[in-house]
């Protein structure tokens, strides 16, 4: 019997990849683990970062007895998907930046990239814009203001209005810029309000439907749901109780790390 597919983020923004797991294949298993003792990861150093994700993704894999692990956080894949490979026995798919779709339907051929502080520094989000959009303009902005508001709004908590339009700023500054990347998962569970915050209509373009159809094609026998998926947290609490409820999964239980 295979195991549900396991859905890996800081907190709760692989829930955005979730909604997606959930339509594109919605009698699989899933099951959802997030590291939110230590979020936000996007501000904290590559090193101690490796290690943590590693010991979090590899206690989450064996609990969970998962046949597939998404690393639903960009500011995790553009870092450690080669060391998570290396240790884990199950297929790893990674979510990075959608700087390639943003690139092909930029008409203006400039783009901005709204993303943890991790995530805009990183080589890896480099590469993607040499080898994607060398022809485009990419404005590089960090938002780890967004993660916290993405928080807020999935435990049922006022978004902050003022911060959502201060993250988005600089943007605007560029008033060719047609398309924008949601490069951190937490991103899209606000689209609508980032949308209605934007001050002229700009394309917002995030991984989550490539990430599903990644996931679909890796993952070979379905484990089939049954009732709510299970959770795990380091941190469980009310507040991720109520986010983690509105994408059908269980109260979460503590991730003991070994
Ligand atoms: N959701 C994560 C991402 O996609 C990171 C949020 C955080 O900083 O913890 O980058």
């Amino acid at each position: 019997m295979p195991g549900p597919i396991l859905i890996f983020d800081s907190g709760v923004g692989g829930l955005s990849v979730v909604a997606e797991l959930r339509r594109q294949l919605p009698g699989a298993a899933l099951a959802y683990a997030c590291d939110n003792a230590m979020l936000p990861y996007g501000t904290r150093p590559d090193a101690w970062l490796v290690s943590r994700i590693l010991s979090v993704c590899e206690a989450a894999v064996a609990t969970s007895g998962c046949s597939a692990l998404v690393v639903a956080c960009n500011t995790a894949s553009t870092l450690a998907l080669d060391a998570l490979r290396a240790h884990l026995s199950v297929p790893v798919v990674g979510t990075v930046p959608a700087i390639k779709p943003a690139a092909r339907l930029s008409r203006t051929r400039h783009i901005g990239l709204l993303a943890t502080s991790a995530t805009v520094m990183r080589p890896y989000t480099e590469r993607l814009i040499r080898e994607f959009a060398n022809d485009c303009r990419v404005e590089r902005v960090a938002a780890d203001g967004l993660v916290v508001q993405a928080e807020q709004l999935l435990a049922g908590e006022p978004v902050d209005e003022r911060a959502l339009r201060a993250a988005l700023a600089p943007l605007w500054e560029a008033p060719t810029l047609d398309t924008v990347v949601l490069g951190c998962t937490h991103f899209p569970l606000l689209r609508s309000r980032l949308a209605a915050a934007a001050p002229r209509p700009v394309t917002l373009v995030d991984s989550s439907a490539a990430i599903a159809r990644r996931t679909g094609q890796v993952v070979g026998d379905l484990a089939p749901r049954r009732g709510a998926d299970a959770s795990l947290a380091t941190a469980p609490d009310a507040r991720l109780a109520r986010a983690l409820a509105r994408f059908h999964f269980a109260e979460p239980r503590l991730l003991m790390l070994g």
